[in-house]
């Protein structure tokens, strides 16, 4: 912790310099277990999702035997990359520049004009390179390490306090599948995620339905966990409150919101259950993928197409400001639209020669300076 207690940890830097971008990349992203996608995405042989984990490229595919096994998507030839985003291969990964050709179980079956082109090669020692892969409360994992530390051992500390969710069970609403390229630094965006301060004042309108002032969070290891109630008002009739029909018991109710580490945030609720999945791209540009689950396929049928984030709390809902600007995104009543504002509001901030960090609220933003240690000490190769 800062000498100040309540100062921030991290320099300006930090958040526009591509140093610190690549070493984030370098010492973080390309060493913790990234999210991969839901566990239905992979379900049958041949399917598969290949997705980037800070400097690695690694996909997640299916075998014949039903196994899921993950490889880092390089040819042995000379690199290209085998496959793209998700989908279904054939039986086999051939790669589009010279048809080298392996199993879905990562051995080199062929290469073009063999004999006369590479009459010593060991086919053996060319399989693909192996990353981990792992599933996890109804997510796949991957880590670039083979031998990494299970994903139990990673998350296990967090568990306890995350929701009651079974998300296997819930049903993924596609047309509330959401992606926001945001002008902004990963860790802001992460900030603003775990900032309990914010909640009651950038929110107002739409978050209202919670009872800010009983909020439990914390950190177990490098995650943050987050709980909050309902407000008294609200849950005292949450069934008709609700966007949809619940998804845990109505004397549940409430929301867990953590942010494991590093970039991946969940949010639990009594009506949906969602996945915000962060991927850096550049010192000022962040992209978020928001993937949301309901309660049964019956629910896709009913559910508003209007419907554009996971922002379920579809009623009760209003702007922070009314304003006669379409665009506001003060008045939109979408409290993604409010939290990518002052995201990219401070982003923009941190250029000018006048910027210098204010303090700290003690408590509200007590998770934002941790965090901050987290990354400095990663960075710094301490963890
Ligand atoms: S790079 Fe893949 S076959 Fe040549
Ligand atoms: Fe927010």
């Amino acid at each position: 912790m800062n000498s100040n207690g309540t100062m921030p940890i991290l320099p300006v830097e930090a958040y526009t310099s591509q140093d610190w971008f690549d070493r984030e990349q370098a010492c973080i992203f390309s060493r913790t277990w990234a999210f991969a996608g839901l566990t239905e995405d992979v379900s049958e042989p041949g399917q598969y999702v290949a997705v980037q984990a800070g400097l690695n490229n690694i996909f997640v595919v299916m075998g014949q035997d039903r196994q899921l096994r993950a490889f880092h998507n390089i040819c042995r030839h000379r690199g290209t990359q085998l496959l793209r985003a998700v989908g279904n291969t054939k039986k086999v990964i051939t790669c589009p520049y010279h048809d080298w050709t392996y199993s879905l179980e990562g051995c080199l079956l062929s290469v073009p004009d063999r004999k006369n082109q590479f009459p010593d090669m060991d086919m053996a020692s060319l399989g693909l390179k192996r990353a981990s892969v792992a599933r996890w409360r109804g997510m796949l994992w991957v880590h670039p390490d083979e031998n990494a530390e299970s994903v139990e051992e990673w998350f296990g500390g967090v568990e306890p306090h995350l929701g009651p969710h079974n998300v296997e069970e819930l049903v993924e609403y596609k047309s509330g599948r959401a992606e926001y390229d945001i002008a902004a630094n990963w860790k802001i965006v992460v900030e603003n995620y775990i900032d309990g301060y914010h909640l009651a004042h950038l929110h107002s309108g739409t978050l209202s339905m919670y009872d800010h002032r009983r909020i439990e969070s914390g950190f177990d290891g490098p995650h943050f966990h987050f709980r909050e109630p309902l407000s008294p008002e609200y849950a005292a009739n949450v069934e008709m409150n609700a966007a949809t029909p619940l998804v845990i018991p109505a004397d549940k109710a409430g929301a867990w919101v953590p942010m494991l580490f590093p970039g991946i945030g969940l949010a639990e609720n009594e009506d949906s259950w969602s996945v915000f999945h962060l991927t850096p791209l550049a010192p000022d540009r962040t992209r978020v993928v928001v993937r949301t689950k309901l309660a049964d396929a019956s629910v896709l049928a009913f559910a508003s197409q209007s419907i554009r984030s996971f922002n379920f709390w579809s009623k009760r809902v209003r702007g922070k400001y009314d304003s006669d600007d379409a665009d506001d995104p003060m008045a939109s009543g979408d409290f993604m639209q409010e939290d990518i504002y002052a995201c990219e509001q401070q982003q923009r901030s941190l250029k000018s020669p006048y910027f210098e960090h204010g303090p700290s609220s003690i408590e509200g933003e007590a998770g934002v300076r941790q965090h901050q240690e987290l990354v400095k000490l990663w960075v710094e190769g301490e963890i």
